[in-house]
C-alpha cells in the first residue's frame, strides 16, 4: 500500500514512524512534511485540495492519512471519498465534535454523557448578564478552531469580561462563547479507533501542557507526553460505555457516522471521568509516545477503520512505557528563536520533528516546538533516564525542555 500523509510536526512523523513498520506499506509521502522527516520520508508540498487529488490520482495513493484538524474542516476527507480515494479520517460533518465545541456540547447534554455543565452566550451583552451572576472559577472557550488558544479559566467576573471579549473578537462568524462549569480532578486522554459501526480504544496517554516543571507557566501545545497511564485503566469501562458508545451511536443517528481517530480529552473527577473535549485526530504530542507502543500493524488498523472491521481487529500493544518529551526554541510559546543549529548524535531514542528546516549546513529551527525525543523501556523510570540522557547529548543550544514528564500526579484532590 501507497499511504500519503497530510501534515507537517511530531505527530505526523510519528504517524510516518508508525506506517515504516507496517509490513503492508510499501511507500510513505508526506505532505508537506519537514526537512528532518525528508531525512527518511519523500515530503513534498502539494497546495491545496486539488493538487492533492491529482497527485492521488496520478501516483496511484492507496490511502490519504490527514493529521490534523483543519483540512478535516475544510472537507478534504468528503473531497477524496467522492473522488474513490481511502481516507483516514472523519468527514467535515463528524469533524463538528471538534471543529464546533458548541455541537459537541449540544450532543453531549442531548445524549447525557458526563461533560461540565455549560451556557452558550451569544453576544457580548448576553455574557455581561450571565458573568455577573455565575459562580468563579468560569471556563470561557471560544465555539470554533482556536490553535490551542481558546480556552480561558477566569477566577472572577472582571477577568471574564475581559477574556469574553477578546474570544469575541476570534470566534467572529461561530456561535459564540462557551462558558463551563470548572472541572477539578486529573487529565487524561484516550483515543478511539472507529469504523461506522464498531470502536476499540487505545492505551491511555497523558499530555503536559504548561510549559514549566510542576505544571507551572503559560499553556503550550504540549511539552511531552507519556503513554501507558495505569491509573486511568480502572475507567476504561465506564469511558467506553457511557461516553464512546453513546457519542458514536448519536453521530450515526444524526447521519454522520464517525469513521477515523476520535481524540478524548477527560477529567478524572470525584464523580468519574468527564468529557473536556474531542478531537476528530490524533493528539500531539501524546501520539509521538503512543505509537511507538503500537504492536499491531498500523495499515492493517487503518484498513480496519475504513473497512469496517474494528470488531475482529486484534489490537496489540508493547508491553513497555514511553516518555516523550518536546524540545522547544527559546521564548516558546512567545515570540521564539528560529534558526538554531541543531545536531543529533546516533540515539538509542527515536526523535519525531516538528519545527525543522534545512540549512546551510544541515537542520536548524524554524518553528516553537522543534522536536521530540521518545524512549520506551520496560518501567517508567528506566525510559525517563534514557531519554533525559539522550537529551542531554543533542546539540541545539538554548532549547528549552521539561525535566518532570512522566511525573505521575493522578490523584483526585
Ligand atoms: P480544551 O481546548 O477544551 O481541551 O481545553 C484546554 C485545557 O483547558 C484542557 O486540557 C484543560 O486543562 C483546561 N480545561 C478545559 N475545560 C475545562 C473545564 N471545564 N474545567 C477545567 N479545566 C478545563
Ligand atoms: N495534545 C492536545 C491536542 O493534540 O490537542
Amino acid at each position: 500500500m501507497k499511504v500519503l500523509i497530510i501534515g507537517s510536526g511530531g505527530r505526523e512523523h510519528a504517524i510516518a514512524d508508525a506506517f515504516s513498520r507496517s509490513s503492508k506499506t510499501k511507500e510513505i509521502i508526506v505532505s508537506p512534511g519537514n526537512a528532518g522527516m525528508a531525512e527518511v520520508f519523500r515530503c513534498l508540498l502539494l497546495a491545496g485540495q486539488d493538487e492533492i487529488v491529482q497527485f492521488c490520482h496520478a501516483e496511484k495513493v492507496d490511502m490519504v492519512f490527514i493529521g490534523p484538524e483543519q483540512p478535516i474542516k475544510d472537507g478534504l476527507s468528503d473531497l477524496l471519498r467522492a473522488e474513490g480515494i481511502r481516507v483516514l479520517a472523519p468527514s467535515q460533518d463528524a469533524g463538528r465534535l471538534e471543529t464546533s465545541k458548541a455541537f459537541a456540547k449540544q450532543l453531549m447534554l442531548a445524549n447525557q454523557i458526563p461533560t461540565a455543565g455549560y451556557s452558550l452566550l451569544r453576544d457580548e451583552s448576553q455574557a455581561r448578564e450571565f458573568l455577573a451572576k455565575c459562580s468563579y472559577p468560569i471556563v470561557l472557550k471560544a465555539d470554533g478552531l482556536a490553535a490551542g488558544k481558546g480556552v480561558i479559566i477566569c477566577s472572577n467576573e472582571p477577568e471574564a469580561i475581559q477574556a469574553c471579549a477578546s474570544l469575541f473578537r476570534q470566534s467572529a462568524g461561530e456561535s459564540g462563547v462557551l462558558a463551563e462549569e470548572y472541572l477539578q480532578g486529573w487529565e487524561v486522554s484516550l483515543f478511539a479507533f472507529c469504523d461506522k459501526d464498531a470502536f476499540q480504544t487505545s492505551l491511555f496517554a497523558q499530555d503536559y501542557k504548561q510549559l514549566y516543571d510542576q505544571d507551572r507557566g503559560p499553556n503550550t501545545g504540549g511539552m511531552g507526553a507519556v503513554c501507558p497511564v495505569p491509573e486511568a485503566e480502572k475507567y476504561r469501562q465506564e469511558i467506553e460505555d457511557k461516553i464512546l458508545a453513546p457519542v458514536l451511536k448519536a453521530m450515526r443517528e444524526l447521519g454522520c457516522p464517525y469513521e477515523g481517530i476520535l481524540y478524548l480529552g477527560l477529567m478524572i473527577t470525584a464523580q468519574g471521568p468527564r468529557v473536556v473535549e474531542f478531537n476528530c485526530r490524533f493528539g500531539d504530542p501524546e501520539t509521538q509516545a503512543l505509537l511507538p507502543l503500537l504492536k499491531t500493524d498500523f495499515m492493517e488498523l487503518c484498513l480496519a477503520i475504513t473497512e469496517g472491521r474494528m470488531k475482529e481487529l486484534q489490537l496489540e500493544w508493547i508491553n513497555k512505557t514511553a516518555v516523550a518529551v518536546v524540545l522547544a526554541a527559546p521564548g516558546y510559546p512567545s515570540a521564539y528563536k528560529k534558526g538554531i543549529k541543531i545536531h543529533i548524535p546516533q540515539l538509542n531514542s527515536k526523535v519525531f520533528f516538528s519545527g525543522v528546516q534545512s540549512g546551510r549546513s544541515g537542520l536548524i529551527s524554524s518553528g516553537g516546538r522543534v522536536l521530540t525525543v521518545t524512549n520506551m523501556a520496560d518501567t517508567l523510570e528506566k525510559a525517563k533516564t534514557a531519554v533525559y540522557r539522550d537529551i542531554k547529548s543533542i546539540d541545539f543550544p538554548d532549547n528549552v525542555y521539561r525535566k518532570d514528564i512522566g511525573l505521575r500526579k493522578n490523584v483526585l484532590p
